[in-house]
């Protein structure tokens, strides 16, 4: 037995590949196998002799197995790194180009907007201002206004967050809004302030115009005078900027609980022959709320509202992003249909800049 174990398992050790181990393991625990030929002996022998050899036969027999199944995996490894090592790629680069001349992927309408609101609004002085998905429910509603009961609560589809049985804190939502970022940004730099808030949304509502994921931009602007009259020219600076031309807008009196006065603003659109055209036709899509910062809204961000005030809006991305470029159905947006991606997709390498134009 010792010769057996001083025999494999340094020819176990030293194998180079796959194939020399199985072949090791068919010589010593195979069938046929040096091993398993002295466990047949065993029959042969004395009571006494077999209850000594016997248990150490498996013993040995095991051991040669888990040295097989060792040196197998650290072979496996060793052919990973190598295999890393070699077909390394430099994720950063340009594509080289496929069928279609350019790299093959295509940039999202959604991100494409995405971007370019953030370029509009940068270049007026607005800060990029970032929040979580999962908001718990005094940012999403209590600081905005909104407390227990509220039936702006029930009217947004909220989506809960599950709490551990016994946990009866308040849940976790998926904010319903870009608005809780308000109350943060507040909270971080105080006022004077200018932020907006591109980012994701949900709600449980699903139909040709409404998916229960999409996108909003949050736009605050805090100072001791700023005013609705602020708040229009600057909606209609960026919309000129983004449609490249003036679009007839409307500004239709309306209600959330964390603005006073608020406005409702749509934009003048036609949806004929299976496209949707701005600056013509008798339609109009709603693309965003606003109104002066309520006081309560401001005193949950930490500023007082005898020194401060402000506006806010908040804007459907994907709604302007429709409009811009004539995608009449809401949820092929979030189909990943490849022919549908070609199609509506933006170059890669094309950033958009004010000064390239967005
Ligand atoms: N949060 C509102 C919504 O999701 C939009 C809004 C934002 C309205 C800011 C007024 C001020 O519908």
């Amino acid at each position: 037995m010792d010769e057996l174990r001083t025999k494999y398992l340094p020819l176990i050790d030293a194998a180079q590949d796959e194939a020399a181990l199985e072949e090791l393991r068919l010589a010593a625990i195979g069938k046929k196998g040096e091993v398993s030929l002295a466990m047949r002996s065993l029959g042969k022998m004395s009571a006494e002799e077999r209850q000594e050899a016997g248990p150490r036969l498996n013993a040995l027999k095991d051991e040669i197995t888990s040295a097989i199944a060792a040196k197998k995996a650290a072979l496996a490894d060793a052919a990973l790194d190598a295999r890393l090592s070699e077909e390394w790629l430099d994720v950063t680069l340009p594509g080289r180009g496929g069928a279609r001349g350019v790299a093959e992927g295509s940039v999202h309408p959604v991100s494409q907007v995405w971007e370019e609101c953030t370029a509009i609004f940068a270049d007026m002085g607005f800060r990029v201002a970032e929040g979580p998905q999962v908001e718990s429910d005094w940012y999403n509603f209590d600081a905005l206004n909104i407390p227990d009961h509220h039936p702006a609560r029930g009217e947004m589809d909220t989506f809960y967050m599950h709490r551990a049985d016994g946990d009866d804190r308040p849940p976790h939502v998926l904010r319903t809004h870009t608005s809780p970022v308000q109350i943060r940004s507040m909270q971080e730099h105080g006022a004077p302030l200018r932020i907006i808030c591109p980012g994701r949304v949900y709600r449980a509502d699903f139909d040709q115009t409404h998916t229960p994921m999409f996108h909003q931009i949050e736009g605050l602007a805090i100072g001791r005078d700023i005013s609705m009259a602020n708040l229009k020219w600057v909606l209609e600076e960026f919309f000129t900027a983004f449609f490249g031309t003036k679009v007839k807008t409307r500004f239709r009196a309306s209600h959330f609980p964390f603005t006073e006065p608020s406005a409702e603003v749509d934009i003048q659109c036609s949806f004929e022959g299976g496209t949707v055209k701005v600056g013509e036709g008798d339609d109009w899509l709603e693309v965003l709320g606003s109104g002066m910062v309520h006081p309560d809204v401001l005193r949950a961000g930490g500023i007082d509202p005898d020194e401060w005030q402000g506006f806010a809006f908040g804007m459907g991305i994907d709604r302007i992003a429709m409009l811009k470029y004539g995608i009449p159905d809401l949820r092929a947006f979030f189909d990943s249909d490849l022919r549908w991606l070609r199609h509506y997709g933006f170059n890669a390498l094309q950033v958009p800049t004010l000064r390239g134009g967005v």
